[in-house]
This record gives structure tokens, sequence and C-alpha cells, in this order.
């Protein structure tokens, strides 16, 4: 790994062992892009990309008539009124109106390790995946302001990280209207472009399109990262597949409003860009005032989409989630809510509790409806104290008793919302998002509080202080079930309105911030009505995600397989629920479900009292078995095999970390009649080493290449729809 500048040339060249990063300094002080790929020789310079020459219709650098033009010159972070007539990665608005800008090149400096990025979640370095920073600085005469953009490439990862600061040193004040995290100017369009989407319950379905001229994009203007988008794209050469080829990931790690957008120009070059939605953002700064925005990840792959995600599992195992739990193994826990919803009573969660120690399970986490009052979605939300007639005994007596039982205790809570039937509520009518003259949304009969009010904030600080500061709680699922609309602020002035999205976001980590620095112990889960809110972004902060609230087993196989794109199993939350599914009524074996959420942060959601005794004694075979693969199944290399986008056979494997073990998950949607004979291919095995399955040895190199023989007896469901198997390679 280096960070090299070429004085002659003015020009910064970043690499590792894979990749190589390199840009320069224009005469006109701007930055060009000059090349990003597989690592290039350090040896000479790269400036002979930078071409010139006479065109129809093209404005020039001033002195350079006829010769360079930043209309056809790729940028490092473009801006508007040089000559760039694409969309720009910032704008800002001055005092006279006017929103040109014309930052220069000043100085860089070189720093070991990673910048931290104040009041954001982000990327960090530590001694087993250093890191070097590059931070240039550049700077804008007529306003003033300061702008820094800071590149950190990590040693043993194909990874960059950026993000921009920008810093206002003039007397005017300034208007950020626009300030992406990056922007990514390519020399060629011959990629296709994937990204996560879907919604509710459908989340982070893969979806792979060809690029055409002009500009593609997907975008949250929701207030979290949503589960209609993730903040998520790549760009990939069409032959790239899973195994092999080449593919550019970029992931904003950030939980509000996010556009990431590829502008294909009429020369046939790509301008990537990712950032904050500039729709609804605006942001005053005035002298002595910066603003820093969310890190945007480059990953590069020469290894298809498998690679990608290799490089970006590792990334957010190892310099993204913080904290005790980073790196450890996760509970089993048993979940409450599709097992009783808001119908519970102390009994019959004790009741729940006993059966599932006995089976083998860790955690018990009690779900919605313990606080306020709270018997169905339409109260209670804001007042985080326990509901004495539902909890006589309080939260205390029911924590020692699950304790008692050999288990960990887990909570539920929505800190970001209020119920009108609520004491916060009849306290402070005004602590919401709304305009006192104009309709109000209700969605589930809940309201978003104004986080970015720092009394609201306190507050809320205060209850979940005191309800986990007097109680011995092991786990806090955090929820979030509603997106953000009539976003206006009662409490904060006219210029400041456009800042409150990000400003509630910026709240929100400060509120996991001092939460996670008090409570150290305790594994938080973020949720937002499942997976909206599924970024790297809250992954800082709360190291696995409830990935959807859709629990079947077969339409989970899509919801993990592309969440699995960038995520690491760790951080999917993956439960066992009942049968007919309550969301699409499917029914699936127990073999099945079990072998979908092994896959993942393993646990059950549904009534365990409701189980036959052939059941239970299955239930506690599928705990034991994920226990003791545990570190497998939620640290081990994982690879996409069968895609579900693809086929009615899904396919996927974790390889341990000694590597003697591989687990393969191959299941099926649905049969067809008459099928053919079936093989699976496993990746990454070791050659020359022997593998054993079902008392037979193979050749690492023979099971890769010639496959392993899947024969229809050897599903336990037999010839049917939505079987399942597990494969276990053990190296001899
Ligand atoms: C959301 C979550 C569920 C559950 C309910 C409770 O929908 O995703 O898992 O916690 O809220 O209201």
């Amino acid at each position: 790994m280096g960070i090299q500048f070429r004085k002659e040339e003015q020009e910064f060249h970043l690499f590792n062992e894979e990749m190589s990063y390199i840009f320069s300094v224009l005469p006109n002080g701007h930055l060009s892009q000059l090349y990003y790929g597989p690592r290039v020789s350090t040896e000479q310079s790269y400036s002979y990309l930078i071409q010139g020459g006479q065109r129809s219709l093209t404005s020039y650098i001033e002195g350079y008539e006829n010769d360079l033009s930043l209309q056809h010159l790729r940028q490092e972070y473009a801006c508007y009124g040089t000559g760039d007539v694409l969309s720009p990665a910032f704008e800002i608005a001055q005092e006279d109106g006017s929103r040109l800008s014309h930052f220069k090149y000043q100085e860089y400096r070189v720093v070991s390790g990673k910048s931290s990025l104040t009041g954001l979640p982000a990327t960090y370095s530590t001694t087993d995946y250093p890191a070097e920073t590059l931070i240039v600085e550049l700077f804008d005469d007529v306003t003033q302001t300061v702008l820094e953009l800071h590149y950190s490439i990590f040693s043993s990862l194909p990874v960059l990280a950026r993000h921009a600061v920008f810093r206002q040193v003039g007397e005017q004040s300034i208007t950020l209207e626009r300030a992406l995290s990056l922007n990514l100017d390519l020399p060629d369009k011959d990629y296709e472009w994937i990204h996560l989407d879907g919604a509710w319950s459908r989340e982070r379905h893969i979806q792979t399109s060809p690029l055409h001229q002009g500009v593609q994009s997907i975008y949250s203007l929701k207030g979290t990262s949503s589960s209609e988008h993730n903040p998520f794209m790549a760009l990939k050469r069409p032959q790239t597949d899973e195994h092999q080829g080449e593919v550019i990931g970029i992931s904003l790690v950030y939980s509000g409003n996010f556009l990431a957008q590829v502008d294909v120009t009429p020369y046939e070059q790509v301008r990537a860009s990712i950032g904050i939605h500039p729709d609804r953002f605006s942001w005053s700064l005035s002298q002595g005032q910066e603003f820093v925005t969310p890190e945007a990840l480059l990953v590069y792959s020469q290894k298809g989409l498998n690679g990608l995600s290799h490089a970006f599992h590792s990334l957010f195992n190892h310099c993204l989630v913080r904290g005790e739990w980073k790196g450890k193994e996760r509970p089993v826990l048993i979940n409450n809510w599709e097992a009783t919803y808001f119908d519970f009573t102390e009994e019959k969660i004790l009741e729940l509790a006993k059966e599932a120690a006995a089976l083998g399970v860790e955690l018990f986490v009690l779900d919605d409806g313990w606080f306020g009052e709270r018997y169905n979605d339409q109260a209670g939300l804001g007042d985080w104290q326990v509901n004495p007639h539902k909890l006589p005994n309080g939260l205390p007596s029911l924590i020692q008793n699950i304790h008692g039982l050999g288990m960990k205790f887990g909570i539920w809570i929505e800190p970001e919302m209020v119920n009108k039937d609520s004491n916060l509520y009849r306290q402070h009518p005004d602590w919401h998002f709304h305009h006192p003259k104009r309709f109000q949304s209700p969605s589930r009969y809940q309201y978003v509080l104004n986080f970015a009010e720092d009394a609201v904030f306190e507050n809320i600080y205060q209850q979940l202080y005191q309800l986990l500061s007097s109680h011995d709680i092991d786990y806090v699922k955090w929820d979030m079930n509603r997106y953000l609309t009539e976003v206006f602020s009662v409490h904060h002035q006219a210029e400041n309105q456009g800042e409150l999205f990000h400003r509630y976001v910026l709240n929100v980590y400060r509120l996991y911030d001092r939460l996670t620095q008090d409570f150290p112990q305790i594994l938080f889960e973020s949720c937002s009505s499942g997976g909206a809110r599924f970024d790297p972004g809250l992954l800082y902060y709360a190291p696995q995600t409830w990935t959807s609230d859709n629990t079947d087993a077969i339409e989970r196989l899509s919801i993990q397989y592309g969440t699995s794109v960038l995520y690491p199993l760790s951080s999917m939350g993956s439960h066992v629920s009942a049968v007919p599914n309550h969301q699409v009524s499917r029914i699936t074996s127990l073999t099945t479900r079990g072998h979908v959420s092994h896959f993942g942060s393993m646990g059950y959601e549904l009534n365990l009292l409701q189980l036959s005794e052939e059941e239970r004694q299955q239930v506690k075979e599928q705990i034991n078995f994920y226990k003791k693969h545990r570190a497998t199944f939620q640290y081990g290399e994982f690879t996409r095999l069968l895609s579900p986008f693809e086929q009615d056979i899904v396919a996927w494997q974790v390889k341990s970390a000694d590597t003697n073990t591989v687990l393969i998950g191959y299941y099926r949607k649905l049969i067809q009649a008459n099928e053919g004979f079936k093989r699976i291919y496993p990746k990454h095995l070791d050659e020359e080493a022997i593998y054993e399955y079902k008392g037979q040895s193979f050749r690492g190199s023979s099971l890769m290449r010639a496959g392993l023989v899947v024969e229809p007896q050897d599903f336990e469901a037999g010839f049917a729809d939505f079987a399942s198997l597990l494969i276990e390679l053990k190296k001899r």
C-alpha cells in the first residue's frame, strides 16, 4: 500500500496490491481523475491520459482554448461554474445568489491510518487492516471556502474510502445545496448497473440493467435508507458473473436520504455519484463552521460479485462494526413477536422462555408491547416505562426469571417515534415533525419525533438511559417503523429547515453513540419494519440488523442472497418462524426453515409451545448444529453459488476460518416434473485436499470442477417443493 505524489506532474497515485487510483492537478488547479482499476506501475506518470483538442460546442479552461475542457476531462469532485456541464458533486449558494465555484488545489498531506468523521459513522483502520489517508486541500477565493477531499486506502482490502469536508473561513455565509460524498468518472460505459431494491418484506432483491445514455438513479427521500433501495450500487462488466470479472462497488455509510446515480455522457463516459440526496437538503455555513459529508466506500474486484462481497464482508466485520460484539459469536434468540404479537402476559412470556431455554436458546427478546399503554399499535410510543398491567411484577422480576433460566434478556424499543395517544405527546404536542397549519400523515398511528431538536433528543436519551441503567438488559432491538413525511420543525428558523433530514440522522447516530458508550455490553440489533434501514451507517453502532419482516424461508432466499452482496452473515438476523407463514401463508418444512436461517445470526420467532415432540427434538438438533458451526455461519467466508433471481435451485456456501469445513445450503423453490440430474459445484476448496461427504472422499479440485451429485433422495422432503439440503464437506 502506498500514496505517491509525482511533483513534476502533480499526480497522486494511491495503490495496494490489488488496485490503483490515480488523479492529477490540472493547470487550472482542478483535480482530474486518471485511472481506477487493477494495480498499475508506479514507475510512470499517467498524465498522458489528460486528453485535449478542439471540439464543437465546447467550453475550455481559460488559457487552454481549443485544448483542455472540463466538459471532456474526468473530474475528481466536480463543481458547477468551471465548464463541466454534468451534475456536479456539490453546489454552493452564495450571498449574491451565485452558485459558481472554482476550487483550486492548495496542498496535500498524508497521514497514517484513517480519518474519523465528526458525528458520522465511518470505517476505521486497525493493526491487522492498516490504511493510509491522503487529504487534498482546495480553496475557493471568492467564497473563501476550504474543501478537503479525504482518500483512505486499505493495505489488505481493495477498498478506498472517500469523503469531503467544507470549511468556511471567509466572512460571508454560504449554503451548501448539494454535497455528495463522491463522484467517480470512468472512461467508458461498458458496464451493467446493479442495485438492491424492493419494498417492505422483499428487501434488497438484486437488479441488473445495462446502462443507457443519460441519468439512471436510485434514491431515498424517506428519511431512512429505505426498503425500496439500498445506498449501494455496483458497475460490472457485462461478462462479469458471481465468480469472475471486474466490478466496482460503491456504498454509502449513511442511514438517511441518499442519491446513487450513474450518468452516461454523450461521449460514452460514466459519472457515478453517491451521497446525501440534494433534494430537501441545504446546509448553512458561517465563518468557522464546517460540513462533513458521509463516507463513501469504493470497492474494486476482479473476482466477480463474490470477490466484491468478500471485500465488503471483511471490511464491515473488521473495520466498521465496533465494540464488545465485534467478531463475537451472536446468541441464538427467541423473539415473541410472531408468537404473541401484543397479546402477552408475564406468565405467557415466562412459559415461552422456559421452553426456549430447554431447547437451547440463549437470549429471550421481549418485543413490542411491554411499555406505556401499548395494547396495540395505536398508543404508547414515547413512554418508555413498563406497563404494570401487562407485567405486574415489573421488568426486574421478569429479567431475573429469564436470567434464572440461563438466558440473556433483550428488549424492543422504537425511540424515534411517538403516538398521539401517549404521555409524551400529551406533554409535548409539538415535539414531532409537522407544520401547524398543515395535514399530518399518520403511519401505523405514529409520528416521527423531531430529533433535530435537542430537547427531544435529551428526553428520549434520559428515558432510555433510565431503562437500561436500572435493568439488567443484554440486548436491544431498536426499531423504526415509518418513513418521514411533512418534515418541518416548529423549533427551527426558516433558513435551517433544509437541514432537518440530516440533523435527524446525526442525532439518531448521537443517541446510538451515547447508549453504546454507556452500555458497551449490550448487543444492539437495528430494525426498521424489518430491513428499511439496513445500511453500513447503522452497522457501525448496531452490529446486526433484522433483515426483513418476511420470515418465509423461500422469500428469505432472495432477501438474504441479495443482502449478502454487501452485508456479512453476522449482520443478518434470520429466524425460524411458524407455518403457514404469517407474511405469505406458505408452508415449508422445519428443516428448510432451519437451513435458511442457519446462514445468518439465527433465532426463532414462533410459539415454541405449539411444537410437537418431534419438532421439539428437531429444533434442539438445529440449535446444536448451529452452535457447533456458529463461528462459520456468522463469520466464515460466504460465497453465493446459484441465484434465486435466475432459477428455482438456489445454493450458497460458507467456509470456516481454518478452511476445514465447508457448509453448503442447497434449496429447491418449485419442483419441476421429470427433473434432470443435479450437481453442485462448491468454490474455494483446497485443490489438493481430500474432503469427506456421506462416507465418500473427494479431492477438492474434483469437487470444484466435476461437481458433487445431488440426489432427490438426499432431501428430507424428497421430491417436493421447498426442499433443502445442508451439505457438510469436511477436510480430512
Ligand atoms: C416491526 C418489526 C417487527 C416487530 C414489530 C413490532 O414491524 O420489524 O419485527 O418488532 O415492528 O411492532
